[in-house]
């Protein structure tokens, strides 16, 4: 099979040996059947040589495991219940209580409140940065307990384009694991793996399923982090009790970050992916390439169009040759910029009300990522509960109205917003 991303997205995952389906199959089965307690025990040893529950794992769940681990360029990958579930699980995989972590502050809401408060009930505290502190005043915030740094590749609704080969010099140099969520660009647009990131997880709620019909995530093992040996995570190279003494780096070798997911935390937390959510999943990436064409095509020409409109007061799209991320996203990305477009409405919270009252395409829905238009406005919805003084904080103001261009024509998609700014009385 060819390695180009468009094949990968088409093709990966499913093999259909002579006389077996064509299409993936569903199997909808929690359970698999062996006729003697030796083959039993055996999975129990070596689980990659079959499957035993499907909370662990099931044949539906791993071809959608493997297509994204081939998309991403992984060594392997656990599909998860959720985006936040895979956040989740790749934090607890090498954080316990008293360990801290760091990430940048622009993360989506959701993940920043799982990090910033969350967590920290249970010991993990995160230490946030900014895409403005120097490398030294990032440098001076990790110590021997730092186990990773999280960042968006493109932040949701900040917009800040992640600088791979920055931030990713100072992770290698200090020995820490540097974990992206590649969410909104997809493979299709950035491989963070090919620029320094060690995982690479998602929320395939969004493009990846293109539809908004399932929940989901996925983490990606790079497998080119070196835990043996490494004082931060001697649990890697240390026998593991709760599973009966497995050493992750020898049994797992360079999937030892997604074997030790899989095997202590999938199996304690039990945040699985439904075959079904897989089965449909799958079928969305085979698509994925094309989506994200037109996604940033309709993106582009939609920021084009706000730039010059008089009722827009400022845009936020890396794909404007004046927007302050557009160097970096031309560094990174391959192809586009997506479909999420953020600005500020003239006249402030009323006439971004007004706005969104006007659209017709566009969607009131909270969601981005869908093939569909769709439209929030973060300050009534899912920011609501913070002060004027936190949403600024936060990158968001009264006025700002989030976009999410979907795969309907160009001339319908700009079109909708234009008229939808001129009629604002
Ligand atoms: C960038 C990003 N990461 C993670 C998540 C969380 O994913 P999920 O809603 O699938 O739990 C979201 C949700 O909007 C997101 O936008």
């Amino acid at each position: 099979m060819g390695k180009n991303i468009d094949t990968l997205c088409v093709q990966s995952g499913y093999e259909p040996e002579n006389g077996a389906p064509r299409v993936l199959p569903l199997y909808q089965s929690t359970t698999y059947y062996y006729e003697t307690p030796a083959e039993m025990a055996h999975l129990f040893d070596v689980p990659k040589d079959g499957h035993i529950y499907s909370r662990i794992s099931n044949p539906t769940v791993a071809a959608f495991e493997e297509k994204m681990s081939a998309l991403e360029g992984g060594v392997g990958a656990m599909a998860t219940s959720s985006g936040m579930a895979a956040t989740t699980m790749t934090v607890m995989t090498v954080c316990t209580a008293g360990d801290n972590l760091l990430s940048l502050s622009t993360v989506y809401g959701g993940t920043f409140n799982l990090l910033s408060h969350t967590l920290a009930k249970y010991g993990v505290t995160t230490r946030m940065f900014t895409p403005d502190m120097t490398d030294d005043e990032i440098e001076n915030l990790i110590d021997d307990k730092t186990k990773l740094m999280f960042a968006e590749t493109i932040a949701n609704p900040a917009m800040v384009v992640f600088d791979f080969d920055r931030y990713s010099r100072i992770c290698k140099k200090h020995g820490i694991l540097l974990v992206i969520d590649n969410t909104l660009a997809t493979p299709c647009l950035v491989r963070p793996i090919e620029h320094g990131a060690d995982i690479v997880i998602h929320s395939t709620t969004k493009y990846l399923d293109g539809q908004a019909s399932c929940v989901g995530g996925c983490i990606v093992d790079a497998g080119n982090f070196n835990f043996d040996g490494n004082p931060r995570y001697a649990d890697f190279y240390t026998p593991d009790e709760s599973y009966h003494g497995t050493v992750y780096v020898k049994e797992g070798g360079r999937a030892a970050f997604i074997l030790k997911a899989r095997m202590q935390y999938m199996r304690d937390i039990g945040a699985c992916m439904s075959p079904f959510n897989a089965y449909l999943t799958f079928r969305g990436v085979e698509t994925l390439h094309l989506r994200m064409a037109r996604h940033s095509e309709n993106g582009l020409a939609l920021a084009r169009a706000l730039e010059k409109h008089p009722m827009a007061e400022w845009v936020r799209y890396p794909g404007l040759e004046n927007d302050k991320y557009h160097d970096l996203a031309d560094k990174y990305f391959k192809g586009g910029y997506s479909g999420m477009v953020v600005f500020g409405v003239k006249g402030g919270k009323e006439n971004a009300v007004k706005f969104i009252e006007n659209l017709r395409l566009f969607k009131q829905v909270t969601h981005i990522a869908d093939s569909r238009s769709c439209v929030l406005h973060p300050a009534s919805t899912t920011h609501r509960q913070l002060s004027d003084e936190d949403l600024v904080a936060c990158g968001i103001t009264q006025n700002l109205v989030r976009l999410s261009c979907g795969i309907e024509s160009e001339e319908d998609v700009v079109g909708d917003v234009v008229q939808a700014l001129d009629s604002i009385k």
